[in-house]
């Protein structure tokens, strides 16, 4: 049976403050428990939604050293910029806090303390990876190896990103400190660990059984993480930027991010609500709900969980709805590679059009799967759904309104069965809306709002009202009446996804508040009442602003190849006899066309000096046969002949990798004559 819950909890994973939010954090976590808060405020249901930054961990000391400053200047300049972003993009956090604050470091720092002498840690001592030179433990992202499950050389100390596997640092091979290059060496270090084998069969118990429910995503991974058995874990490092262990001899000791960050959830709940936090954490009728990505799963299924049966008086989440990730044109987005849409510099280049970016993100939710963003897709829901559907039935109700009726709502009369079709679709529409974003089915949930906005298109489409104005003005007051009941009723849908235009809707129609409970009734409001001018809600977006934002994306992805560009080796030595043995000619391209099937390769008809030659090339994926026609090109002549594809090839054409990968013909830089030996 369906739990009934007096209040919600609704905590958003915190943001690391080492860099700004981009469209993946948004997509995963902000944007869905936006919708989610927002859809329960507006049902009148007691709900607060916890935000702030995460401020500790290696990625922000690593930046610090890197820019020469320290860690609390990060992330002072990255908090700052995350929690302005977040507001300007309307995410209604009651809260947004971070867990440098003195509240979060007593709070953590209690209850590490209160586990501490409840003994519920296991102190060990054992050997770390140690960087000499700088004189430091190499925990977490401080040193870089190969991943032994996978195989991937860029692995970190906690995790490899490319298979997804929890790591130790001591667990790569060819560790590398990310401080000095140097290898590290082994020394010895006493850590505290939550010994999580022992709440294992607590762990399973939940959600293997009491939460069959959740996401399939979710449930499968904290699943697959349980049946592989969980170890104790260090909560622990040997760091100086972070929160002091708490107890005798552990100086140069903090603990470990991941045990303080989700106490933040708490700490920043008690900066909220000092004297009523513990209602949200400690009754049984509060349910508290974790967004989170997926990379998050299992600090929030089963370590955060684990403190706090660990701990005693706190409540578990009732649902993690972690969504998968959101990739950017066909990339993962990644901070450190530039390569994501920035949050702050949206707000900047797209000034006004908040709901657009919340719509686009909510309607290609990585929910089950990994998606793409593509500025393409941006545009074409912008202007084929936002323009021409929703912003175009706004539109057209209250320009016909202003033009039919001075802009006073009209009555309606007897209806028609045109008209009780039309409303006969609204019907369900709370139930369903309401039941997907309660399932966290939010891209769904999107659907049901556009929907009503298509069905108010359709009926004036159907009703023509325009047409009947001079013969039948009692019809088109009841076609209008209909007409704007339905934009009341979009004013209510959006609400919890695009809350500026909804905003602006209910200016328009000249409604102070909306009421949940009025979604799918047709007495929203009431008539001779007067609605204001017609706003635009949407605007098209041109190709031109399209371009320049793909054009900084290209210029990212060209830069990030030059960056990592790392010249081979240079070969052994050779003698100048060793070279003379190469004959390098230049040629000049009579004829270029492409081998019969073959994608790869082209085919040259090349003057040479010594009556022409044919070379046949693996260049077809990056030039049009005509482009190179009548260039001079530089070739090795002395190759013996080879068939390719049934054409044989007298020779080798030049060539070089580009910034974007491509081969790039090598050829002289001024005219040469055909035959011309190069040395
Ligand atoms: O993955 C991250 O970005 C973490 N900073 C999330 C922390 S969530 C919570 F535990 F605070
Ligand atoms: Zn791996």
């Amino acid at each position: 049976m369906e739990k009934k819950f007096k209040r919600t909890l609704v905590t958003t994973a915190l943001p690391y403050a080492n860099g700004p939010v981009h469209i993946g954090h948004l997509a995963g976590v902000y944007v869905p428990a936006d919708i989610y808060t927002r859809y329960l405020r507006l049902r009148g249901e007691d709900v607060i939604m916890i935000g702030g930054s995460d401020e500790h961990g290696v990625p922000i000391t690593i930046k610090a050293q890197k820019e020469g400053v320290t860690p609390q200047d990060i992330v002072d300049r990255y908090h700052n910029i995350i929690k302005n972003s977040m507001e300007g993009l309307g995410i209604s956090f009651d809260v947004y806090s971070r867990t440098t604050s003195d509240m979060h470091h007593k709070t953590a720092s209690d209850f590490f303390r209160k586990l501490y002498d409840k003994g519920e840690f296991i102190e060990k001592t054992s050997v770390q990876l140690y960087d000499e030179k700088a004189d430091q433990y190499l925990a977490d992202r401080y040193v870089t190896g190969t991943c032994p499950k996978c195989g991937n050389e860029h692995a970190y100390g906690d995790q490899c990103e490319a298979c997804g596997t929890s790591l130790n640092a001591t667990d790569l091979i060819n560790p590398v400190s990310a401080i000095t290059g140097n290898t590290p060496v082994l020394k010895e270090t006493k850590h505290w660990y939550m010994p999580l084998d022992k709440w294992e069969p607590k762990l399973r118990e939940w959600i293997l059984e009491q939460h069959k429910e959740w996401k399939p995503n979710v449930y499968g991974q904290c699943k697959s993480w349980l049946d592989d058995h969980l170890q104790p874990r260090a909560v622990t490092r040997d760091l100086n930027w972070g929160i002091p262990v708490p107890v005798e001899g552990a100086d140069g000791k903090v603990l470990y991010v991941w045990f303080d960050a989700p106490i933040g959830y708490i700490s920043n709940t008690k900066e909220l609500l000092p004297d009523t936090w513990e209602t949200y954490w400690k009754d049984p009728e509060t349910r508290i709900i974790h967004f989170i990505g997926k990379d998050n799963i299992v600090f929030h299924c089963l370590i955060f969980p684990a403190m706090l049966m660990a701990e005693g008086s706190y409540q578990l989440p009732e649902n993690v709805p972690a969504n998968e990730f959101l990739n950017l044109e066909g990339d993962k987005i990644s901070t450190s590679r530039n390569w994501a849409v920035w949050l702050h510099e949206y707000l900047e280049d797209f000034p006004g059009k908040q709901d657009v970016l919340r719509y686009v993100l909510t309607a290609n939710a990585p929910e089950s799967k990994d998606n793409d963003f593509t500025w393409r897709d941006f545009q074409a829901r912008n202007n084929n759904e936002l323009v021409a559907i929703l912003g175009n039935f706004v539109n057209r109700a209250l320009v016909l309104t202003h033009k039919y009726f001075d802009g006073v709502i009209p009555a309606a009369h007897e209806l028609l069965d045109i008209d009780r079709e039309a409303l006969a679709e609204f019907k369900n529409v709370k139930e369903t809306l309401g039941a997907n974003i309660e399932n966290f089915k939010f891209r769904e949930a999107l659907k049901d709002a556009m929907n009503l906005a298509r069905i108010g298109n359709k009926y004036l489409a159907d009703t023509e009202p325009w047409k009947l104005a001079k013969t039948d003005m009692e019809r088109v007051e009841t076609i209008m009446n209909i007409a704007l009941q339905i934009c009341a009723n979009l004013a209510i849908a959006f609400e919890p996804f695009l809350p500026f235009s909804a905003a602006k809707l209910r200016d328009m129609l000249g409604l102070d508040t909306v009421d949940w409970n009025k979604l799918g009734e047709i007495d929203i409001l009431a008539a001779g009442k007067a609605v204001n001018k017609p706003e635009l809600l949407f605007e098209k977006i041109e190709d031109s602003v399209i371009e320049a934002q793909m054009q900084r994306l290209e210029r990212i992805k060209q830069e990030n190849i030059i960056n990592n560009f790392k010249p081979k080796a240079v070969a052994p030595a050779v003698t100048i006899d060793d070279f003379a043995k190469l004959d390098i000619r230049v040629g000049t391209v009579l004829e270029c066309s492409k081998v019969k099937k073959s994608d790869k390769l082209l085919e040259f008809k090349i003057e040479d000096g010594m009556g022409g030659r044919t070379i046949v090339s693996g260049i077809a994926k990056w030039y049009q046969p005509e482009e190179l026609v009548g260039k001079q090109v530089c070739f090795i002549a002395n190759f013996p002949p080879r068939k390719l594809k049934g054409v044989e090839s007298q020779g080798m054409i030049l060539s070089a990798e580009d910034a974007g990968g491509r081969l790039v013909v090598i050829g002289p830089t001024g005219p040469v004559k055909p035959g011309a030996s190069v040395g």
